[in-house]
Parts: structure tokens; sequence; C-alpha cells
């Protein structure tokens, strides 16, 4: 494998995950001098990397805060010395409450919280492993998956963790993932400022009973802006921003699309063609994929191991030719592959085994 590094893409063999680092560079400067114009802290979601040395190259250009959805994505990180982490999820069962306590023995990692049985059974796997839990409290602010209601149910919940041996409530999530593909702009703010409200109100409310709340975050790559900017956010924890994908680039076109899928031509016909990946390497949930840099050529079909392309000039391209494909879902197109190859201006620069993929406990 090292004898690629430093060759150009055309010496891979296809089908190939590549990672555009001058992209992935670009897109995470945007948001960073957001950040820290307003004065809010970036998180970067690990479920949309799942790659360790992706997270070390975001670290080196000063991200040091990681959030998770699983309980493996946190153990990458620490494994890879990074020691800022949050699991923005419920942890459930016995033997993932004893690998999370074991886990937060000397590292930064807090989890998320919404059930007050939860709360009990935590604190007891914290107390057996001699470790320190940090604790949020997801709060519901519209997305109606898990968390408490805003108001006094969050409220009982914080009590219940601050009284809590071996708990430590750090403070609130609020996520509005329900919002972040919605297309119409002034819509998508709107409805984002109403759940923020509920949010904030909530940390007022628990301040006023004497407890402290150090992070209040939430937002993702579509609502980033709104959220960054509400009055008591402390933190935006976006994922998708870093690598991109043909969807989300539909209402956030201030990030470029970072991560493609190499391919090649394998058969072709008067005014179309078919590649050799297929929904087995490219993720199909959020919709149809795009071809880089060939706007006339319209992916049309994806089956496990065939993509199938129509030109709308006609002009097809010949068969070994190879074509970048942008997947709809970058998240989930990581999680479908082993490694990927970091690529500068077309050379590699580096290949990244991608350590939390295709692992869902
Ligand atoms: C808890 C949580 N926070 C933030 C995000 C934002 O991620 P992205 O920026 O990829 O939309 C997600 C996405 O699933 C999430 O589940």
């Amino acid at each position: 494998m090292h004898a690629l590094l430093g060759q150009s893409i055309d010496s891979l063999d296809s089908p190939q995950l590549l990672v555009d680092l001058d992209v992935v560079d670009g897109n995470l400067a945007t948001l960073q001098l957001a950040c820290s114009q307003i004065g809010v802290a970036l998180r970067v979601h690990f479920k949309s990397l799942k790659c360790a040395n992706l997270a070390l190259y975001l670290k080196r250009q000063g991200v040091d805060r990681f959030l998770c959805a699983k309980l493996n994505e946190a153990e990458v990180l620490i494994e890879a010395g990074l020691t800022d982490v949050f699991i923005a999820n419920q942890i459930i069962g016995p033997k993932k409450l004893h690998r999370l306590a074991e886990l937060c023995r000397n590292t930064g990692v807090s989890v998320c919280v919404d059930d007050s049985d939860n709360v009990k059974y935590l604190s007891e796997a914290a107390t057996a492993a001699q470790s320190t839990v940090g604790v949020l409290v997801e709060v519901d602010i519209g997305m109606n998956r898990c968390g408490v209601a805003p108001g006094r149910e969050s409220l009982e919940l914080v009590q219940q963790i601050a009284a809590s041996p071996g708990l430590q409530f750090v403070g609130l999530q609020g996520y509005d993932g329900h919002l972040q593909m919605l297309a119409d702009h002034q819509e998508r703010r709107v409805k984002c400022l109403q759940g923020l409200d509920a949010l904030i109100a909530t940390r007022r409310l628990i301040e006023s009973q004497g407890i402290a709340v150090q992070v209040v975050t939430g937002g993702g790559t579509g609502t980033w802006e709104f959220v960054s900017a509400f009055p008591g956010m402390t933190e935006i924890q976006p994922g998708s921003f870093i690598l991109m994908d043909c969807a989300y680039h539909t209402v956030r076109p201030e990030f470029g699309c970072a991560l493609s899928i190499m391919s090649t031509v394998i058969s072709r016909r008067d005014g179309r063609y078919v590649l050799d990946a297929g929904s087995k390497s490219i993720s199909r949930d959020f919709g149809t994929p795009v071809i880089k840099d060939h706007p006339a050529e319209t992916v049309v079909k994806l089956s496990e191991e065939h993509a199938t392309v129509l030109c709308r000039n006609g002009d097809a391209p010949r068969v070994g030719e190879s074509r970048e494909v942008i997947p709809a879902h970058c998240c989930a197109t990581m999680n479908l592959h082993r490694s990927c190859v970091a690529v500068r201006r077309g050379t590699i620069e580096a290949i990244w085994p991608i350590e939390a993929s295709g692992r869902y406990w």
C-alpha cells in the first residue's frame, strides 16, 4: 500500500473511496472562522468520519472536541488519543454501561441520558468502575426521537443526576435533526429558533435551581448558523460539513464535497454507461449520487455493484475511463468502506483505515 503514497490517483484500482484534503481544509476553516467570530465551540460529529486518522488530521488543525453516535466510535477516538469525547446517544444495558464506565476512567468522555432508570444504572456502573461519567440530558426540541420534554421533566432528570454518585452533570443537548435538510432556508431558521427557545428556557430553569449548566450543545450541518448564534448555546455539533455529499450540498453550498468514489466505466451503450460501483459502496438512503465535474451525466440506477449513468449530450466515456461519484449521504458511505484514500490535487497523501465502519455495538 505504501508504494502508492505520492502517486497519482490513476494508480489506484477501483472502486476506491477518496477524501479530498484541500476541500476538507476549506470546509473546516469556514466553520472554525465562523465559530471563533461568534464565540461558540465546534464539536465535530465522528459518525460522519468513523476514521481515526481523519479525526487526528482535524485535531492537527485545532479540532479537539468530538461527538459520537456509538460507544464503539468513542472507543476508537480514545484509542487514538483524543480525549474530549461526547456520546450523543443513550447507552443501555449492563455490558455497554460497563464498557462506558471503563472508558471514562481518566478521560473526558460524557454521554446523553433521557431516562431515570438509565441514570441509576449508569451511576452504579461508574461507582463500580471507580470512574466519573459526564452526563448531558437530551432534551427533545421537536425531533421526536430521543430526549425528555423541555422544562420540568428535564429539570427532574438533572436533579437526579446531580445527586447520583459517579456522575457529573455537564449540560444539555438539543438536536434538531428533523430540520437539517429542510430546503426552505427561512422555514428552517424559524423552526430551529423555536426549538432553541425551549432549550435555553430549560437551561435558565435549571440554573434558577442553583445547578450550573456548563454546556448546551446542538445543531448540525443544516442549522449550524442559527444554533451557533443563539444566546445561551455554548457549542455546535455538526459532522457532515467536513466531507459533505450532494444532498447536503443543495442546502449548504458553502461547504464543498470532499468525498467521492473513484470508479471505472465497465460498459457503454448509446448515451449511457455503467460504473463498477453500486449500492454496496455508495449509500443511497438520502437519494441518488452525482458524477463529479460532469453535470450532463446523470445516475439513473444503482444496483449492488453497478451504477447506470445517462449522458444528456449522448457522448458516453469509453470503457476503462474513470469517474468520481459523489454520494448523497457521506456518513452512510463512510460506513460502507474499510479504508479511504486521502488525496490532494490528484496525488495520494495517505491511506487510512475506517476503524468504526461496519460496527454496530
Ligand atoms: C445528535 C446529533 N448531533 C448532530 C448531528 C449532525 O450531523 P450532520 O452535521 O451530519 O447533519 C446528528 C446527525 O445525525 C446527530 O444525530
